[in-house]
């Protein structure tokens, strides 16, 4: 296993498992590797960690040709408990290192101070658990802390929630400024993005629909983005979107949708940007 400590081979489409559970979740998990999606998004919560190691075992593609991603859920940033809790991830996924490791939420209520977990996840880089580590839900001043707390260059990732209608714009453009790749959850807006006003005649003008404009519009930005779903048609389109190539207009004009609400909002999480 080499270290690695960029982003630049994190594969910018991947496949939530959220909800992929078992057996439908391995087949799902299944598809989208015969489809061709080489980055898989699991985490501690979501319970899908084991169906993503079946799913790439049965695949027979050699496990360095799968980049898998895990989370460490909030109950395991304590001091002494993400290390032994990241070993038990790699045991449900049948792995001896995961390719990214993300603090899933920073500490809710900032209960436990972030130097106590960031030292952590350095500490399971350097025991070779994760070749990357990154965040997610993190705001600018917990991404500054935390690069003041590891150095910079460090954090390969900020997976957040971002798609056309919630564009999360201050904190993916301080991502984007400081070579942190964003990673899109809920890219296609949990499906919400069909028959938008903006989206249907962009969608029309390339032959594609919403949720495939949703995703192509994450990529052109330079992020990368994680799509989920159970169905094997949708896992095959949504796949299909890296071909698409959104014009400077089209961008424009996603870019110009006056942004929704914030969809994964808990009382306990940060002070957003
Ligand atoms: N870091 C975090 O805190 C965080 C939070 C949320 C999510 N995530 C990650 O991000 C991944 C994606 O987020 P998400 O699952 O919440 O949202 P999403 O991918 O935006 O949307 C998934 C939903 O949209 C439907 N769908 C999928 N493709 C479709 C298509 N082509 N047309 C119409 N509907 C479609 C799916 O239903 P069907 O199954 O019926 O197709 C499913 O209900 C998760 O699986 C997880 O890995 C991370």
């Amino acid at each position: 296993m080499s270290l690695g400590r960029d982003s630049t081979d994190i594969p910018r489409i991947g496949f939530g498992t959220y909800g992929r559970l078992g057996e439908a979740g391995v087949s799902a998990i299944l598809a989208a590797l015969e489809v061709g999606y080489r980055h898989l998004d699991t985490a501690q919560t979501y319970g899908s960690e084991a169906f993503v190691g079946e799913a790439v075992r049965r695949s027979r593609l050699k496990r360095d040709d799968v980049f898998i991603t895990t989370k460490i859920s909030s109950e395991n940033l304590d001091e002494g408990k993400l290390v032994p809790s990241l070993r038990r991830s790699l045991d449900q996924i049948g792995v001896d290192h995961v390719d990214l490791c993300l603090i899933h939420w920073p500490a809710p209520n900032g209960r436990i101070p972030l130097a106590t977990y960031m030292h952590q996840i350095v500490e399971a880089q350097a025991l070779g658990l994760t070749r990357l580590i990154g965040v997610s839900n993190f705001t600018i001043a917990l991404l500054k802390e935390a690069e003041r707390l590891i150095g910079r260059g460090r954090i390969a990732t900020n997976q957040i929630e971002l798609n056309p209608l919630f564009r999360n714009t201050k904190i993916a453009n301080y991502c984007s400024e400081s070579g942190i790749l964003v990673t899109c959850y809920q890219p296609i807006a949990q499906g919400r993005v069909s028959g938008h006003p903006v989206l249907a005649p962009i969608a029309a003008r390339h032959g594609a629909a919403e949720e495939q404009i949703a995703i192509a519009y994450g990529l052109a930005k330079g992020y990368a983005a994680i799509p989920t779903s159970s169905r094997v048609e949708r896992i095959r389109s949504n796949f299909a979107a890296t071909v698409l190539r959104l014009t400077p207009e089209d961008l424009a004009a996603i870019d110009a949708i006056v942004p929704g609400a914030r969809s994964i909002d808990p009382d306990w999480g940060p002070d957003w940007d």
